[in-house]
């Protein structure tokens, strides 16, 4: 792409100031520019024209697979998940792409020391927990780790120093998700610098398009044979990954898909809800619900919508190749964006400064047939790092994970 083209196709959709400092630059980085230009999907920054998530539709509740009933049949369950990881059937895939902006730390999440007394990144829980699950099924599970071009090398260069955690590394593979541009309030793209243009990883919504997309990782589904793949969040420190049980319980259920859930705190609680809508499953996130909804009971005299997602799904690999490449809804988000300001200064603002756009995971729920919904205990597998501090923090996880009896 040459000036001339990328001028025509940024007036065509109002983002000329990207090359306002053009003319300034050296060669090198005029090429940069220009290449970023043509590589960058701006048919999302739209706030009118995106695809938004439908606020249409019939929302019902839809059943859980409770602890009583899981406890019961635990044994099975746990037998039929060991056989199917046991043949290399089941991967497990770490969404690490995110930025982590509430929390405020420079490095990728998963390099954030949980520890108080010893030191326990985020990264070295995860894997323990892993462990525990090798140690049972007596083999390893493949795990692919989704980074994005910000935090790729650092997220590499920390588990290569660390040596894989104890996991062997034979097993393990790096994929990087795809970036979308991020906007100010007047849908203007951000630059970062004089020859950059302001890209953030685009939601975890991509993880699947990513991991198939990249020749690596494509070929080691394929080779090991995996039939289902257990996609978690980085910042669940008491996260269980492939899970026997609930991978056997899916199995056995007939399910394409299967959600972990937790109770609800209370109906206010800001976790999305499992439901149907439309027929099909569906997370209901806390600010779409009626007071109707919040006050609905199911025939126990539970409330009707009381399961909250912890991002932990697990997913017939085989219908998410069905579904790939449909149009997936891009939601808009309001979150702070690093830039650079008039003065030509890189600045990194302390509150919400503008939108970026994301694909989420959870909108892969909704194009599925069905859905396992299945429960776990908070107090035992729920403790995301959202913030430093208050909800979902540092500090309430460290709680919780000396509840658990882990040393930190
Ligand atoms: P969050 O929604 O908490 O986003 O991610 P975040 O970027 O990590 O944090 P904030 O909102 O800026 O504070 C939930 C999970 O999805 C992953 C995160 O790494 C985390 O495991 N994620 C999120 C990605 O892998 N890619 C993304 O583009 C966004």
């Amino acid at each position: 792409m040459n000036k001339t083209q990328a001028e025509e196709l940024l007036k065509k959709i109002n983002q000329e100031h990207i090359l306002k400092y053009y003319d300034e630059l050296g060669e090198e980085s005029k090429k940069a520019l220009l290449s970023q230009i043509e590589s960058t999907d701006f048919s999302v920054i739209d706030i009118n024209k995106v695809n938004a998530p439908s606020k249409d539709g019939t929302i019902e509740p839809l059943g859980a697979m409770k602890l009583e009933e899981i406890n019961q049949k635990k044994e099975k369950y746990k037998e039929i998940g060991l056989d199917a990881i046991r043949h290399s059937k089941v991967g497990a895939v770490l969404l690490a792409g995110g930025q982590g902006t509430r929390l405020g730390f420079d490095k990728p999440k998963g390099m954030f020391n949980i520890g108080e007394k010893v030191e326990l990144p985020i990264f070295k829980r995860l894997i323990l927990n892993l462990m525990d699950v090798v140690k049972e099924a007596g083999c390893y599970i493949p795990l692919f780790i989704m980074t994005s071009e910000k935090n790729n090398d650092d997220t590499v260069e920390f588990f290569k120093e660390n040596d894989f955690f104890g996991y062997d590394e034979k097993y393990v593979r790096f994929f990087v998700q795809d970036m979308s541009p991020s906007v100010d309030y007047n849908g203007k793209v951000y630059l970062e610098a004089k020859d950059r243009i302001s890209l953030s990883p685009n939601g975890n919504g991509g993880w699947f398009t990513s991991l198939m997309n990249n020749k690596e990782t494509a070929s080691a589904i394929k080779e090991f044979g995996i039939e289902w793949l257990n996609v978690f969040a980085v910042d669940n420190v008491l996260q269980r990954m492939a899970d026997p049980v609930f991978v056997g319980a899916t199995i056995e259920s007939g399910c394409v898909s299967g959600a972990k859930v937790v109770k609800k705190a209370n109906p206010d609680e800001k976790v999305g809800a499992m439901c149907k809508k439309n027929g099909h499953p569906y997370i209901i996130e806390y600010y779409e619900m009626s007071e109707e909804l919040k006050a609905q009971k199911d025939a126990s005299g539970e409330p009707a919508y009381n399961y909250g997602v912890i991002l932990n799904y697990l997913f017939r690999t085989d219908e998410l190749q069905k579904i790939v490449d449909m149009d997936f809804p891009v939601h808009v988000v309001e979150k702070k964006i690093p830039y650079m300001n008039e003065s030509g200064e890189f600045i990194k603002p302390e509150s919400p400064n503008g939108y970026k756009f994301e694909g989420l995971i959870l909108d892969m729920i909704m194009m599925l047939k069905d859905c396992l919904v299945f429960e776990v205990e908070r107090e035992r597998e729920f403790a995301p790092v959202k913030n430093k501090d208050g909800v979902d923090s540092v500090v309430s996880a460290r709680e919780l994970l000396k509840k658990n009896g882990v040393e930190i």
